[in-house]
Parts: C-alpha cells; structure tokens; sequence
C-alpha cells in the first residue's frame, strides 16, 4: 500500500509545490521546518496518553488493562491452554498433540494437527449467520463495486481450487500471483490454500524482472494474473509485463489471466497451451475427482507450507520468508479479533496491498477467519481527487481504517478539507503500521479522522513475524502517540545491549524477541543457513528484529527504526544492498551506495552515491538512466530519490564502505560526526560534499 502511496504523494508533490508549501506554512505541521532529527527528539520526549472512552471499552473483545495482563501472562505461563481456549472456533480435523516443538531456529506448532486453512476462513461461515455477510466489499478505482458473500466467496474459491487441480496443481507446488487489488486476487490465494499450494503473491509494482526472479526462486509452475490494474486512471499492463518475465521462466506450465479491464485498453495475449483466461477456465467442467478434492479438501499438517514472501534484507538478493498453516491461521486469527476488536456489524477496511505481508494477515487470513466484512479498494488513495479514502468510508460506511503513516502524512498535506467534506461518522477505531507514526501524524488522524474518539492501535510487526507483535487492545490499554504499545498475546519481546543483556528502562537498545511465536516465519525458502544467520545468530538464542527501541517505564515500546542495512521508504522496505546491486549491474556504473536521509512523508527518502566508470558522462542523462535502470530491475517505487556522482567512495581500509559519513553527507549535515580514523582517503570525502550541489 504505502509505497504505491508514496508514489502518488510524491507526484502530486512535484506537480504542485507551491500549495505544498503553503500548506506546510499553514498547518505548522512538521513544527516549522524543523529537521528529522528534532522531531525524532520531540518524538522521543511524547508521553500523552490516550485512554479508550468507557462506551469503547464495554463493547471491547477485551476491556480492562488488568484483563489485557492476566491473558498475557496466561499466554506465556501456560500456552497449551491459553492456545486451546482462543482456537476453538478455527477448524483443525484433526487436534495438535503438543503445542511447540523448538529447536534453533526451527520450530513447530501445534505440531500433529491437520486442517485446511480454507476452511477456517470459509467453510465454516456457511453454517452461520456469516453465510450471507459480505466477505468482500469491493472498490474498483473507477467507482465500479462488487460483494461477495461468504457464500459467494466460498463458491469461488471451490470453482478456482478444482481449475488449479485440473492444471495438475499438487500440494507443495509453488504459484506465483502477480495480480492487483481485486478479489480474484483472494480468491487465488485461498484457492492455492485449500488445494495445498503455496502461493507466492509479486506486489504488483514490482518490474517484469523482479517476478522473474522471484518465480524462478520457488521454481513455480503456475503464474496467475490480471490483464491489467487501475492506477490514477491508467492502466498497468500486468500482464504484458508478466510476458516479459515468462521468457525466462522455465518452471511456468500455465498462465491463468484474469480479465479487468477488457482487450479494448489493456490488450494482451496468449500462449496457446499455456496461457488460459480465468473465465473461460472456470466455465469449463471440472472433472469429476477435482471437483470432490475442491469441495471437501484435504486436511494438511499444521507445518504444511502455506506462503512464501519475499522481502528485502541486508544482501542484494530478496528474501523468501516462509510462513506454514496452523501457526500462521491462529496468529492472524486472533491478533485479528483482539486488536481491532472485530464485530459482526464492522465493515474492516485495510489499504495495504495483497503483496505485502500486511494485506496477506489482515486483508485475506485474518480477518475471513473471524467471519469480517471486508473492504478492498484497488486504486490509488488520491483519484479522482485527494478526498477518495474519506468518500470511500462515507459511501461504505468503513468502521476500522487500518493504514500507514506515509498515508497518513500524505492526507495533513493535502488539506483537512478533504476529510472534512465527508461523513467519518462510521468510524470506530483506526490502525497504523508499516513504521513509526510521529506524533503529529497520530494526534492528526486522532482528531481529524477519528474526531477524538476513535482508539488508535499502532501495530509492529514484520513480515517475517506473520501477525501483529506489539499494540495496544482498543478497549484495554491507553495508546501513548508514537509508541507502538505492549506485547500481543504469546510475544515475549525485549530491549537488550549488544551482549543481550536487558536495557533500563527508556535505555535504547535492540529489539529481541525471546522465545518462538506460532506464526514467526520457519525457513527462507531455499536458504534455511541465512535464516538462522540473518535472525538468530546476532545474540545467543533470541530473535533478532533488526529494530532498535527502548521500553519505557510503563512497559510501552518505542520503535525507533531499522538498525541493519534496511531502509524503510514510505512503510516499505527497501535493502540498501538490493539498491546497489542492481546498480552495479548497470554496464556504466563501478560502484555504487544506498544510504537512507530523513524525509517528512516518506520517513526515509533513498540516496545513492555512484562512481562511474572512467569516461562514463556523470550527467543528468545518466541520472535519468540510473533510474530506468532500477525501475527495469526492481520497480519503480524502488527508485532513487537522489543520486550524487562521487570520484570515489569513502571507505575503511579494509575496503568497507563507510556508510554511516554517506548518510551523514545525503542528510546534509556538514560536519563529519564520529571515528573517521578507519577512513582510508579522507579526501574523498571532501570531494563528495563539494558535489553536493552539482545534484
Ligand atoms: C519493519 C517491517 C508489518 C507489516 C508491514 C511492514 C517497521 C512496521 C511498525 C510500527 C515502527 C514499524 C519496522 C519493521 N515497522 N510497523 N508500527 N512502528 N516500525 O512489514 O516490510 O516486513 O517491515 O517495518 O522497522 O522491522 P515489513
């Protein structure tokens, strides 16, 4: 979601400066213009704190602090029964006998349990009120809308199950989904979980060469697609772009092409024998054994893999984070219903997109496991006009936002008019995730969105967590602006030095997290040695998160950000080593750096530092190139904000580059801070500020 926004944004942001900045003047928002690092300070000095209204709380799932504590405890004392109390409306055919089985960095849970994911998030709404509800309410950008109900997603879901098994789709084989923001997108996820398939969904905004990659990773052999997706009014050719990754994907046995927009805009073709159009694929007859296999699917172990997500890390190549059934289901399951507290006459709205992690929990597994209502828009958040999310809550009547800061931050600067023009009266909680809010931002969507009385949960997780680690319950706990709350249910999280041993509180440190979650990621596909060294192997025997915090004297957390080679752009997550190689692969470039420098809306904007290649012109039409570059090998919301030409890059005399004086340098601070005595040429750096301005 958040990148796509940011894209947007930053359009929007180059189109019209001048509003901009009137605005900015206006609303005295970002405390004049006072530079990252102030308001990193102000956010760390933040201690309002917000309690639940007692209305909010006397409906809550959950209502009291001293509530919230005791089932935490319960979570981690006795998880056997504290898990066995809150699956109990989950279908698993056949009970776990032992709760976990853990030996690093493997686990397992609810190990000798089967059950079909599908089921917990379809089956077993037909026989209750559920069976009519909208699973689905669907917002085309266009203004085109759709629902499907329990029943109809279900009956979906059957049919596209028995046409993947008629394509030979066993249990274990991989199918990628390269799709956009639309229910087919759902409904081939369940489909590949109900079949025993693991799907691996490509975000939609990433390059024909990054769903190459990725498909040949998992040696998929089914890719399914859209012909094209709605964008501001355009229309991104998804699969004319999928085309050109097929030429090198070997794996790949069939193409399913769902049709969105028609052969008028978005014309396509294809591959006899290979290529099928969703529609006429369904209206064939299934065959008989299919058909029987869609309707009363198999049962798989609770280790069966369910999905494969590939995020960035700390080298040039993405990681696929593997996440299995039964833990995955009951994490999102129950993380779902507690912390947006989700009610029958809801109507859920998460804007992630299905290509994140965000939209796998809370769009799909989550949220179709506790039978919600679900809205799903496909657009972007400023089409037709910068009012669009707050007419959609108005035409819908959306009880739960759950969005991301960069949004967030996008909608102050478009003006309170936006909001102000429509009815938010529907709304009863808001949510926040993807990176730390800044206090501005929380107290904004507070007052302006949710009218000082909607709760705010700021929700950290990560991809490879699978569900919601740190928030605060809406009707137990007090949110404080900023921090992101106290441990879900079953999380033993900690703030620790370098050595492990556990900060003070309001001491900055690492983020750890203690003992094996259900649904923490079990292996990265293909690479199980960099899992256990990318996670488990910075301190003896606790997760590493890659985030720095501090607890403080209330138990609350505060996230500061990524304290590893990851940067986060706009809620997304970008590898500065992904950057850099796809750069170097560029036949001009020599060498190149990725450093993030603090951004108003996108929390981090992205820099990078090139050296050429001798005789290669360092110009704007190099610039301009660079960027083609990354938009063909990552995807364009991957491209760079800035990029510096530098003689040389500053280095340690082991040949380190030194980042640190290159992020100094991108934010402009002019002084060189720290040890600079490793610094192998200290020229270099001198002449790398003297480019400052050629940019
Ligand atoms: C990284 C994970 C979680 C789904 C979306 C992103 C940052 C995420 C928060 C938050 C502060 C946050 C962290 C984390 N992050 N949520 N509420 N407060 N930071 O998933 O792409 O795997 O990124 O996002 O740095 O490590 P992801």
């Amino acid at each position: 979601m958040t990148l796509r926004i940011a894209r947007d944004v930053l359009l929007l942001v180059a189109k019209r400066p001048s509003r901009l900045v009137k605005w900015r003047l206006q609303t005295n928002l970002f405390r004049g213009r006072a530079p990252m690092s102030d308001r990193i300070e102000s956010h760390l000095k933040e201690d309002r704190r917000f309690p639940p209204s007692s209305e909010f709380s006397a409906h809550a799932r959950i209502r009291s602090h001293a509530e919230y504590t005791s089932r935490h405890a319960a979570s981690l004392e006795d998880p056997a029964t504290f898990w066995r109390e809150e699956t109990q409306d989950l279908v698993f055919r056949e009970p776990w006998k032992t709760f976990s089985e853990w030996e690093l960095p493997h686990a397992k849970f609810f190990v000798g349990a089967k059950l079909n994911v599908s089921e917990s998030c379809l089956d077993r709404h037909l026989a209750t009120s559920a069976r009519n509800r909208a699973a689905i309410v669907f917002e085309g950008e266009p203004g085109d809308t759709r629902t499907l109900t329990y029943f109809e997603l279900h009956r979906e879901v059957v049919r596209f199950s028995a046409a993947l098994l008629d394509l030979g789709v066993l249990p274990g084989d991989r199918v990628a989904i390269y799709m956009g923001m639309i229910p087919e997108a759902a409904i081939a996820m369940l489909a590949c979980a109900r079949i025993g398939a693991t799907h691996s969904v490509v975000f939609g905004g990433f390059s024909a060469d990054a769903l190459r990659d990725r498909i040949n990773d998992l040696g998929a052999t089914v890719l399914v697609t859209q012909d094209g997706a709605w964008r501001r009014g355009n229309v991104v050719p998804l699969k004319q772009m999928a085309d050109k990754a097929l030429l090198e994907t070997p794996t790949i046995r069939h193409v399913v092409v769902y049709e969105r927009i028609g052969t008028k805009l978005a014309p396509f073709s294809l591959k006899e024998g290979r290529d099928h159009q969703w529609d006429m694929l369904l209206a064939r007859t299934p065959s008989a054994e299919s058909l029987a296999k869609a309707k009363g699917p198999e049962a798989f172990d609770s280790e069966h893999p369910l999905f494969v997500l590939y995020t960035s890390g700390s080298t040039g190549k993405p990681k696929g984070v593997l996440h299995t059934s039964a833990g995955y289901l009951v994490s999102a399951h129950v993380t779902s219903k507690y912390v947006f507290d989700l009610k029958d006459s809801d109507l859920y709205w998460c804007t992630a997109d299905v290509g994140w992690v965000t939209g796998h929990s809370y769009i799909v597994y989550g949220p179709l496991s506790n039978g919600a209502s679900c809205l799903m828009y496909e657009g972007a958040p400023n089409f037709p006009d910068a009012g669009r999310f707050w007419n959609i809550i108005e035409k819908h009547g959306v009880t739960i936002l759950y969005t991301a800061p960069t949004a967030i931050r996008a909608f102050i600067r478009w003006g309170d008019e936006w909001p102000e023009k429509h009815d938010l009266s529907s709304l009863r909680l808001l949510g926040s995730v993807g990176e730390p809010i800044n206090p501005e931002a929380w107290t904004w969507y507070h007052r302006v969105v949710g009218k000082g009385k909607c709760p705010i949960v700021d929700t950290w997780w990560q991809t490879e967590t699978g569900s919601i680690m740190l928030t605060t319950l809406p009707g137990a706990c007090f949110s404080k602006p900023g921090s992101t709350g106290l441990p879900m249910f079953g999380v033993d999280i900690e703030v620790v030095k370098d050595r492990g041993e556990a900060c003070a509180p309001n001491e900055g440190g690492k983020l750890v997290i203690k003992r094996p979650w259900p649904s923490m990621a079990r292996t990265l596909y293909g690479d199980d040695a960099r899992f256990k060294e990318s996670y488990w192997s910075q301190m003896p025997g606790v997760y590493f998160t890659g985030d720095g915090a501090r607890r403080d004297e209330d138990g609350y957390f505060w996230v500061t950000g990524r304290i590893d080679d990851v940067l986060n752009v706009a809620g997304h997550r970008i590898g500065t080593a992904e950057i850099e190689s796809a750069l170097v692969s560029h036949p001009s470039v020599a060498e190149a750096a990725a450093v993030g420098r603090p951004d108003d809306l996108k929390g981090q904007a992205l820099v990078v530092f090139v050296t050429l290649k001798t005789g290669q012109p360092a110009d704007k039409a190099m610039k301009a190139k660079l960027a083609e570059h990354i938009d063909r090998e990552i995807g364009k919301f991957a491209r760079p904000d800035e990029v510096r030409f530098a003689d040389a890059l500053p280095k340690t005399r082991s040949g380190k580059i030194m980042r640190r004086l290159l992020k100094e340098i991108a934010s402009g601070s002019l002084e060189t801070k720290g040890d600079t005595s490793t610094l192998e040429d200290l020229s270099v750096l001198a002449k790398l500020r003297a480019n400052d301005d050629e940019a």
